[in-house]
């Protein structure tokens, strides 16, 4: 079989050419990516003679046509993907994830892709209220929120209008928060660890009291493979951890205790503008439908994630200088 996988430079993607590689070592992977300041060539070094890397924009017709050409299978990371910078800029986000996903449908649809996999999050479906346990399904409705949510809610809607109208085999994914080896140290967990290390202080939105559920990002990997290999066309599956409730302070808290750290080395900041205060997902439909099941445990994945940071400084101190430290500047004051 030959993939293309777009955004696999950036952290999902390049954790999932790295797994299905090494699972499915006789298949041939493509990898489109543009190169934002989220992807790095640094993270797919290691697989670098495993895949054809090619440099592009998935808003680029030309481009996306030469290197889907020969696919049978497309798995859409690509995305600008951080809520903040959603905030700050959001026409980049309906460029490329409303208006890029629509070039990549237009041209799978012209090719006869066989299986189109768009990668979507949880948080199109809006917030719970913290005092809850519901949990959402598939069939919930869409309310996003940030300029962010909306545009891959957007692009959810055209993925499944290109199945209905069409008849594209697409399938999609809404997924928990990722963390894990890569996660671009923007990112609360990412910052928290790289920030610690760095004998620096944790920002902290508001009180800390969201909830959010993490999935350990080789799960998601495992859990797209089983969309690809058992999901029916037409269908939407989501995946997280199942039964977890962790607030943001409370993870950190985590992370400080595992790293030898106390709670002065945390910073409270201003709140983001309609922080969305929980998500949940129900993961009953994978679980029943495909035998997936998350396999990591937050302690687990947070001590994987932890040593990993500690030993690949090489990786994200490059990350923390230059451009990244402008952008930090402004988001959290002058700390960084
Ligand atoms: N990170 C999470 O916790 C999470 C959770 C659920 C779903 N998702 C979704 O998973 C996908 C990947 O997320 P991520 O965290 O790895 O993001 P990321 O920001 O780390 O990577 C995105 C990649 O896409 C590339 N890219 C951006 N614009 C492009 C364009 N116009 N053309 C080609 N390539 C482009 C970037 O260079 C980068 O390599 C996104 O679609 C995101 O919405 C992420």
């Amino acid at each position: 079989m030959k993939l293309l996988i777009t955004g696999g430079a950036g952290f999902i993607g390049s954790n999932f050419a790295r797994y299905w590689t090494t699972q499915h070592p006789e298949d041939t992977v493509v990898i489109l990516d543009k190169l934002t300041y989220a992807g790095n060539l640094q993270n797919i070094a290691d697989i670098a003679t495993r895949v054809t890397f090619v440099q592009g924009d998935i808003c680029d017709t030309e481009t996306v046509r030469q290197a889907m050409s020969g696919c049978s299978t497309v798995v859409h990371f690509a995305a600008e993907s951080h809520v903040d910078r959603s905030i700050a800029n959001p026409d980049v986000f309906i460029q490329t994830n409303v208006l890029g996903t629509h070039t990549l449908l237009r041209v799978a649809r012209e090719l006869d892709i066989a299986r189109f996999h768009h990668v979507s999050t949880d948080e199109v479906l809006g917030q719970l209220p913290l005092e809850t346990n519901e949990r959402w399904d598939e069939n919930s409705p869409y309310n996003p929120r940030s300029p962010y949510s909306a545009s891959k809610a957007a692009s959810d809607h055209l993925v499944r209008a290109y199945h209905t109208t069409y008849g594209l085999p697409i399938t999609i994914s809404n997924c928990a928060n990722n963390y894990g080896p890569y996660l671009y140290p923007e990112k609360l967990l990412s910052l928290a660890i790289t920030n610690l290390l760095e004998g620096k202080k944790v920002p902290i939105y508001g009180a800390g009291d969201q909830v959010r559920e993490w999935l350990y990002v080789e799960d998601h990997c495992r859990g797209i493979e089983a969309i690809l290999q058992k999901g029916t066309a037409g269908e939407t599956y989501f995946i997280g951890p199942g039964e977890q409730r962790v607030t943001n302070l409370e993870l950190i808290q985590k992370v400080l205790g595992m790293m030898g750290k106390n709670e002065n080395s945390l910073e409270f900041v201003a709140d983001r503008p309609g922080h969305d205060q929980r998500y949940a997902l129900s993961i009953a439909k994978i679980e029943r439908e495909l035998g997936w099941h998350p396999t990591v445990a937050l302690d687990d994945g947070l001590q994987r994630m932890i040593d990993w940071y500690s030993t690949n400084d090489i990786w994200w101190k490059p990350i923390k200088s230059g451009d990244y430290k402008k952008y930090y500047a402004q988001q959290y004051g002058t700390r960084g």
